[in-house]
């Protein structure tokens, strides 16, 4: 009902519309579009109201609300459902609970703040309130589990195209999916953190979480988080504030743009994708699998999603492991 209302006061937008005319519309009494209304301005729109000219919408939140996502989304699966949460410990758990629960595809799990953000190999994702994003997203691919990280390298492809899109800045990717920015050496602005519930040839849910440091000040960082991390209004010209709200619709958008090509078959010409933005191609790293460290020269991501290293005249194929890149 909030969005409804919301929708007729943004027509109207600095204008005024009559608590008559929007309880027409919606089907409700003036006293419940009232109501309706102090709950709006307790998320914090700012609407004015005067008794004889009824409602009017001065000014929006900057907070990743529902109904601010939805509107002028076009997305017909990713942002089906969004559940919005001023805090959370982390939204991959709370997705991996819905999922579970039967939530439909393209369920998105957004939150201000983690408590307990995770981030890959067990490490903590900082996650303070209201300059970021942090969101995880509920998929259910036909696929079987072992080509579950080629969605992974997907949401890579689709965040970096958005960011692209919103903020003019050019973003590579340190498979398998750390978000980069070149600054001298690189900046990881965000990650991506994939989970699943499977069953041995079939995938039950993924929960794809994504983590973007978008208008954080580098004072938030600890000195340590400093010399690797970074955020985006950092990289645009005049270090201007992003719109976090045009970025997640955006990033909804390539997030299904991406996903239906995926599902078409045509997860090759995302891989090339993945290929341009790779910025470890060529370089040397040293890679940690399971107990065991690769160093060699990074090659290019095979076609299954698959780091390969050349180590001397051999190549391996790593599937999942953390790497480091080596200078020099
Ligand atoms: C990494 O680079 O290690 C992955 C970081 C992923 C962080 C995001 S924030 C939203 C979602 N919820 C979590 O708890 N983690 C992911």
């Amino acid at each position: 009902m909030n969005q409804q209302i919301l929708e007729l006061l943004r027509v109207q937008r600095d204008g005024f519309v009559s608590g008559q005319e929007i309880a027409d519309k919606i089907g409700i009494s003036r006293i419940a579009v009232w109501k309706q209304v102090q709950g709006l301005k307790k998320l914090g729109y700012q609407i004015h109201s005067r008794k004889k000219n009824g409602y009017s919408l001065q000014a929006v939140p900057d907070l990743l609300l529902p109904a601010e996502i939805r509107d002028g989304l076009k997305t017909r699966v990713m942002g089906s459902k969004i559940h919005y949460f001023p805090a959370l410990g982390s939204t991959n758990d709370q997705a991996r609970k819905m999922a579970a629960e039967a939530a439909p595809e393209g369920t998105v799990v957004i939150a201000e703040k983690q408590t307990s953000g995770k981030g890959r190999l067990g490490r903590s994702w900082f996650s303070p309130a209201g300059h970021n994003i942090y969101f995880s997203v509920i998929l259910r691919p036909p696929i079987t589990p072992a080509l579950a990280p080629l969605l992974t390298l997907l949401t890579g492809v689709a965040v970096a195209s958005a960011i692209k899109k919103t903020c003019a800045v050019n973003i590579g990717l340190k498979w398998p999916n750390d978000l980069m920015v070149k600054d001298g050496g690189y900046k990881k602005v965000g990650g991506i953190l994939t989970e699943m519930g499977a069953e041995s040839d079939r995938i039950n849910y993924l929960v794809v979480g994504c983590g973007l440091n978008v208008n954080m000040s580098p004072a938030f960082l600890t000195p340590e988080l400093k010399r690797t991390a970074a955020s985006l209004h950092t990289y645009i010209k005049g270090a201007r504030t992003v719109s976090r709200v045009k970025l997640m619709k955006d990033i909804l958008t390539e997030l299904e743009r991406y996903y239906h090509r995926f599902l078409s078959g045509k997860w090759p010409e995302i891989i090339s994708e993945y290929r341009e933005l790779d910025i470890l191609r060529g370089q040397a790293v040293k890679v940690k699998q399971g107990g065991e460290i690769i160093s060699g020269k990074a090659g290019s991501i095979d076609d299954e999603g698959r780091l390969v290293i050349k180590t001397g005249a051999k190549t391996r194929d790593v599937v999942a492991g953390e790497v480091t890149l080596l200078k020099g």
